[in-house]
């Protein structure tokens, strides 16, 4: 074997070293998702102390991740360019009301990273991030399938603890989706959820205890959560860390995993020219297929608002 050939090693850029940002890279090396790990920051000081910070902790980690503070030039050999830069919701705010100045600082941000050739996959976190995934592929001209925003792997996540909580099952053994908008218009896909394989409507009528009125409220506390935990501590950013980590091990392991991120439609759904949480088939290519789930009445309606009010922000923002 050449000794001298450089082995492709796996590199994620990060660009925003906020909460989501920071913990993102956190839970990477202590996952050992990637080889490389750049972190870029309008904050300077910041992203080289966070990248000190993760390199003192390395004897630690399961295997060696090496971080540093970077530029976008090195995002040319980048596999990964996360986006966790911009504002996050105050206390009452909606995903949707942050779509003008993450606008504008996603247009600077994907410029850079295009400018230095950049040819592999984003991953968007940033809010409202159905839009502004749909944002950075046209400003980038990428691929589709190679444009992908966190989209409702977090809310599917959620669901699925809340719902083992409620069964009092492993997460593990919970089948349910949330899709859609990652925001207020969100659904649950009640027609497909299982446990051990069991409808969960099955649950209901063996048993009085589990209720249509319970489930209604678990729902909420799913698409509101974000609210109430910024109400308590100000942000969210373990969770959608998580999330964030989940999707790239998928990515680099070419895993071919079932996420619910946030994909653009070509048509299925009966929706197009729009970027929303789905269930989707994720590898090394980005985004390998949409799958279409067999939706009741109610859920298309659902879905089919949650298109609506994402395209009537979405398009007068990339005006
Ligand atoms: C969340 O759902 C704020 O979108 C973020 O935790």
């Amino acid at each position: 074997m050449n000794m001298n050939k450089k082995e492709k090693v796996n590199r994620v850029v990060l660009i925003g070293a906020g909460l989501v940002g920071s913990s993102y890279a956190f839970a990477l090396i202590n996952q050992a998702v990637t080889e490389e790990l750049v972190i870029i920051d309008l904050d300077k000081e910041k992203a080289i102390g966070d990248a000190m910070d993760l390199n003192h902790g390395k004897a630690f980690a399961p295997s060696s991740t090496n971080t540093w503070y970077g530029d976008y030039s090195d995002c040319e050999d980048a596999d990964i360019v996360c986006i966790c830069a911009g504002a996050n919701q105050k206390p009452g705010e909606t995903r949707l009301d942050l779509v003008e100045k993450n606008m504008k600082i996603f247009k600077t941000i994907v410029d850079n990273v295009m400018e230095k050739k950049f040819d592999g996959i984003f991953l968007i976190a940033t809010n409202p991030v159905d839009i502004l995934t749909h944002a950075t592929q046209v400003f980038s001209g990428l691929p589709k399938e190679r444009v992908i925003g966190s989209g409702t792997t977090l809310d599917t996540a959620r669901f699925r603890f809340m719902l083992s909580d409620y069964f009092n099952v492993a997460t593990q053994n919970v089948h349910a989706y949330i899709i859609g908008e990652h925001g207020d218009t969100e659904l649950p896909v009640w027609s497909h959820a299982t446990i051990g394989g069991v409808p969960v409507a099955k649950y209901l009528e063996t048993n009085e205890s589990y209720t249509p009125e319970d489930l209604e409220h678990l729902f909420e506390d799913v698409r509101d959560a974000a609210y109430q935990i910024i109400q308590k501590k100000g942000a969210t950013h373990y969770g959608i860390a998580m999330s964030l980590v989940r999707i790239t091990k998928a990515i680099l392991g070419n895993e071919n995993s079932i996420l619910t991120v946030s994909t653009y439609l070509d048509g299925e759904y009966g929706e197009r020219e729009v970027y929303v949480g789905v269930p989707t088939i994720v590898n090394r290519r980005g985004v390998e297929k949409v799958l279409e789930m067999e939706l009741s009445d109610v859920e298309q309606q659902q879905l089919r608002h949650s298109v609506k009010t994402l395209k009537e922000t979405m398009n007068p923002a990339l005006e």
